[in-house]
Formats: C-alpha cells, structure tokens, sequence
C-alpha cells in the first residue's frame, strides 16, 4: 500500500513541479480528512433474517429493526471522534469483512456532545454507505466534572468513559453490546465473540490477565486503607483491558453498575486510589466478576510507544483481534514512515484517501 502511495505522489510532485507557472492550481489540503467509500458486505445464504423480529421497533424501515434487534443481530459500541475516526473506520470494516453476516451487524456509535456529530455521521455513513448505524451524543461536560483534574491528560478526554455509561446511552431494546475500542482490527468474525455465554447471572466478558501485577493499578493509598482493600478480599481479580468486552447491558442496568463506577470516580476525586484514568474503575467494579473471553480476542499492547520507537510483539497463541493500545497507534508510525512490523497487519483497513490518491 505505501508503495504505489508513494509512486503517486512522486508523480503528482513532478507534475506540479513541471506545471509549475499554473499558480493558480492550488493544492489545498482539505480541512478534514477523507475516505474511500468501502464495498458493500453480503450475508452468507445461511443468516438468521433479523427483519422480522420488529417488537420493539416503533417503524417499519429495516434498518431500525435492526439497530433494536434482540435477537439475530450484533450490536457494537464504539466512540467516534475525529481524532481516532480512521482508526473507527479501519475496525468497522474489519469487522464486516470477517463476518458471516455483515447485514445483521448494527453499529451504536458514540460522540461526545461537543463534537460536530453530523460530521462524523457524514462520514461513517459516506465510507460506509449501507451500513445500520446510529450516533449518539455523550454529555462529555457530566463526566468531566468526575475526572479529577490530576489524572486528566490527552490520553483521558471523557469520551473515554462513554464506555461506562452504554447503558444509559443505548436503547433500552439493545441488551447485549460488544464494546470495541477504535485502535483494533478483527480478524475474525465477531459473532462469536458476541455469542460469549454470560451464564445467569454475569455482565461482562472479556479476557483476563492474571499474572498482570494487580496491585500496581492502584495507589499505596488505597492498599494501606483497610476498608477499601477489602473491596478485593473476596474475588480473584484479574486484570482486563477494558478494549474489548462484551456487555450485558439488561445486567447492567439492573445492577445499576453506572452508580457504581461514578462512586468510585467521586472518591478519586477526593482521595487518590489510582494512577491511570478509565480503567481502575472497571477494576474495582469487575474485577474477579467477570467471565473470561480467550486471548485471541484481544492481542492489545501493539501500540507500543511512538516517541521511542518501541514495537510489540504478538502474545503467542491464535489471533482473532489485533489492538493497539498504547501510545503508539499504527496510522501515526505509517504515516511518519517508521511502522512497526505488525502495522503491516493495520495497513490493508486504512481507507484514507490521501490528498495524492485522489486520482480524477
Ligand atoms: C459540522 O460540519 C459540517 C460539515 O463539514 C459543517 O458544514 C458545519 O458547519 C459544522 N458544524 C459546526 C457546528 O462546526
Ligand atoms: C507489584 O506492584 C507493586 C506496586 O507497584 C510492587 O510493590 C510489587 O513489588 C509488584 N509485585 C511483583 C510481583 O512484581
């Protein structure tokens, strides 16, 4: 992909270089980046139709059954922002090229409310012209007030947390929800991931890590505290990168686990128990509760670091989904011409139209 990128780009130089008194053509970069528009995905003749499953629906276009389907069909969170919407898009067609059954998967995307939402519904819906989606806005200003302003950083906008609050955000008629973060490809279908048994009583799946140090995601402050210490005593908990999870949201909402995560934001704010943002919360709530996915859905860490040129490797074992967490983030390193190995394993998902390729 770079290659013949580069080639194109060597030649429109060349051709303004030799244009050169046409001053007049100017090339402006555009304000906003631009995307190739990705093919339509089939289902395979075995499916499940999820169109007649309408008894939530409240109107007879398609599409909205499926985005309130309980039944046949996937729901998948993500956030969508303009920082990381080439990532966003780079996963959804991952997602539906390695599916059996890319019409029954309707995506539930989230924005923060300060975004320019039509925008970014713009543009998910000119890449993806049949996709079943919708946007929502997250009210980034009502979480803000939680983060206390010690851990708040580049790495911690509040959209980070809309993952905290799918229950509130979603329709009441979507109940299971595979959450995905924006920096990931799928190399597998993710139906089965979805298809994840919850058991009776469980609300969240998702790999564990277990000889993750634990203790190093919370302060000594919270440690040495008796009471708080105690919020472990009596689960095996495990580390999990909250990247990649499938969400019970019927559960959650039952359990109220909204309160819950903004109980221990609100003590944070008070009294520091953690260093890092979203995550410890997660731990605090989930932790040891949760039911284990196997690792080849989340193969996180491959972000690496940017600034010191530090490339990951695979965990070993089977693949299903590549995430690169971190610091480092694959399209960056691709384009300052210094990718890691395993971006080569990004680059086939990248629907940006550079400003070079945009040969008519
Ligand atoms: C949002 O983006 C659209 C399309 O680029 C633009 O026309 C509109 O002015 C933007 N709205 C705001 C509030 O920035
Ligand atoms: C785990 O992390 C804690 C706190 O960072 C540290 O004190 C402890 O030595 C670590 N344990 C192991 C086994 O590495």
């Amino acid at each position: 992909m770079p290659f013949p990128q580069l080639l194109r780009l060597t030649t429109l130089f060349t051709f303004l270089f030799l244009h050169s008194p046409f001053t007049t053509y100017t090339f402006a970069l555009p304000l906003t980046q631009q995307f190739r528009e990705a093919p339509q995905f089939y289902n395979s003749p075995d499916c499940p139709s999820v169109d007649q499953d309408d008894s939530y629906s409240d109107s007879s276009d398609g599409e909205n059954d499926l985005l309130c389907s309980d039944h046949h069909a996937v729901h998948v969170a993500m956030t969508l922002d303009s920082a990381y919407i080439r990532g966003s898009l780079a996963a959804i067609l991952s997602v539906l090229q390695h599916t059996s059954c890319p019409q029954n998967i309707a995506f539930h995307f989230v924005a923060a409310a300060s975004a320019n939402t039509s925008l970014l519904h713009a543009t998910v819906s000119s890449t993806f012209p049949y996709l079943k989606f919708r946007v929502y806005t997250f009210e980034d200003s009502s979480v803000s007030r939680l983060i206390s302003t010690s851990i708040r950083s580049a790495l911690d906008c509040p959209l980070n947390y809309a993952r905290s609050y799918l229950a509130n955000i979603l329709p009441l008629c979507v109940r299971r929800v595979v959450y995905l973060d924006s920096d990931l490809v799928l190399v597998d279908d993710i139906a089965k991931l979805a298809a994840t048994s919850l058991g009776d009583k469980s609300v969240l799946a998702a790999p564990e890590h277990c000889n993750a140090n634990f203790t190093s995601y919370f302060t000594p402050a919270f440690w040495s505290n008796h009471a708080l210490s105690l919020t472990f005593a009596d689960r095996k908990a495990c580390y999990f990168n909250t990247g990649v999870m499938v969400i019970d949201l019927g559960r959650w909402r039952e359990g109220d686990y909204t309160a819950k995560i903004e109980e221990w934001m609100e003590l944070q704010k008070r009294m520091r128990i953690y260093n890092l943002g979203s995550l410890p919360p997660f731990l605090l709530v989930f932790a040891g509760k949760i039911v284990p996915v196997d690792h080849r859905w989340n193969q996180h860490g491959l972000g690496g670091d940017n600034f010191r040129g530090l490339c990951r490797d695979l965990h070993p074992g089977p693949v299903s989904l590549l995430h690169w967490s971190g610091k480092g983030k694959p399209w960056a390193r691709l384009d300052a011409n210094r990718p890691c190995p395993l971006d080569a394993l990004w680059a086939p998902y990248d629907l940006l139209q550079t400003p070079f390729s945009l040969d008519s």
